[in-house]
């Protein structure tokens, strides 16, 4: 008899229970929740509306699999500090993109009006809001990150940091933003066009499986965290290159943000590129690269579903 498939809906939903409540929490008051001190209210409007009630959670989703896959269970049930670390860098992961969305829409990017469904943050509070709002949602992932009383231990807690800011920073998600604004107009290689990719979109996915793998009670292998790597290297690319599929493939309504706007702005993409079947094509050899780092590695095929379903999802999605 073969093993039920696995349920990645009733998977997300409990998952996300916990990631949306933190979120929630934590950018109540602008900031870990701190009555004295609240944040300006229009920065905290800015702050909740860029962050709650919205998007696919990705990168939670990917730190909580990649979390579960390196899980191991003493006595006493899982290694204390780790779980509150993993939802914390879960959180962190999600306020950094909710930043890089609200600053990629700003009319000195890509001047986009709507996203998630709703107006964006610019347009809703003005461009000096936005700004800081996605200035306020950055500290404040770190802020999360490294809490004074908390269980996990200061060196997880820095290579939390170090991994979300690599992830973040010039050679992650803001240095693929500057490649991006600078080759509007221009015909990229492929090789460039993937560079772009990687550091812009896929920096922050692999950062994320890394953080979740960062919360283990042990030393990975060597070889586990390359496989790991490996894994959110391919899953992050894979995802950049279907939101160019997307853009071209799907409306408005359905994508909660305007389709079409790559060629209306003429930016160099894998449709561009390639053309849509072979970008179809290269998303799933994409998918198999992710699965295949998986079966190589030593992590149990019970402990990798969650992140197997994920790098389907990433592919196969609609939206
Ligand atoms: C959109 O990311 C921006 C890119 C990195 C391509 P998502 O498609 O994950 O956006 P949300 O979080 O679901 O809104
Ligand atoms: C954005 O890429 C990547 C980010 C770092 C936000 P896009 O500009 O293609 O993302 P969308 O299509 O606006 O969501
Ligand atoms: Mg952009
Ligand atoms: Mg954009
Ligand atoms: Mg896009």
């Amino acid at each position: 008899m073969s093993a039920p498939a696995f349920d990645l809906q009733a998977w997300s939903t409990q998952a996300l229970a916990l990631v949306e409540q933190a979120l929630s929490d934590w950018v109540a008051a602008g900031g870990v929740v701190d009555a004295e001190h609240p944040a300006p209210a229009a920065l905290r409007e800015g702050m909740r509306y860029a962050v709650l009630d919205g998007g696919k959670r990705l990168r939670p989703l990917l730190v909580l699999a990649a979390r579960e896959a390196v899980a191991t269970f003493d006595a006493a049930g899982v290694a204390a500090g780790l779980d509150d670390a993993a939802l914390r860098a879960a959180c962190a992961a999600e306020l950094i993109h909710a930043y890089s969305l609200v600053h990629d829409d700003m009319p000195c990017m890509d001047n986009d009006i709507l996203r998630r469904g709703k107006p964006t943050v610019h347009v809703q509070f003005g461009e000096a809001q936005a700004l800081l709002a996605g200035d306020a949602l950055q500290a404040l992932a770190f802020e999360i990150l490294t809490p004074a009383d908390a269980g996990a231990p200061a060196s997880v807690q820095a290579t939390l940091c170090r991994l979300l800011a690599q992830a973040a920073g010039y050679q992650g998600m803001a240095g693929g933003q500057a490649i991006d604004l600078a080759s509007i107009g221009m015909a990229l290689s492929e090789e460039e066009l993937r560079c772009m990719h990687r550091l812009k979109t896929g920096a922050l996915l692999q950062g994320s499986v890394m953080m979740g793998a960062a919360c283990s009670a042990r030393p990975l292998p060597p070889a586990t965290r390359n496989a790991l790597h490996t894994y959110g290297a391919a899953l992050g690319l894979a995802f950049q290159v279907v939101d160019d599929i997307l853009d071209v493939t799907a409306d408005s309504a359905t994508l909660g943000k305007t389709a079409g706007k790559d060629a209306a702005q003429d930016k160099p993409t894998y449709v561009s590129l390639l053309g849509l079947d072979r970008s179809l094509a290269y998303a799933q050899e994409l998918l198999a690269q992710a699965l295949t780092a998986l079966d190589a590695s030593d992590l149990p095929r019970t402990r990798t579903q969650a992140l197997r379903a994920l790098a389907d999802m990433v592919v196969n999605r609609s939206s």
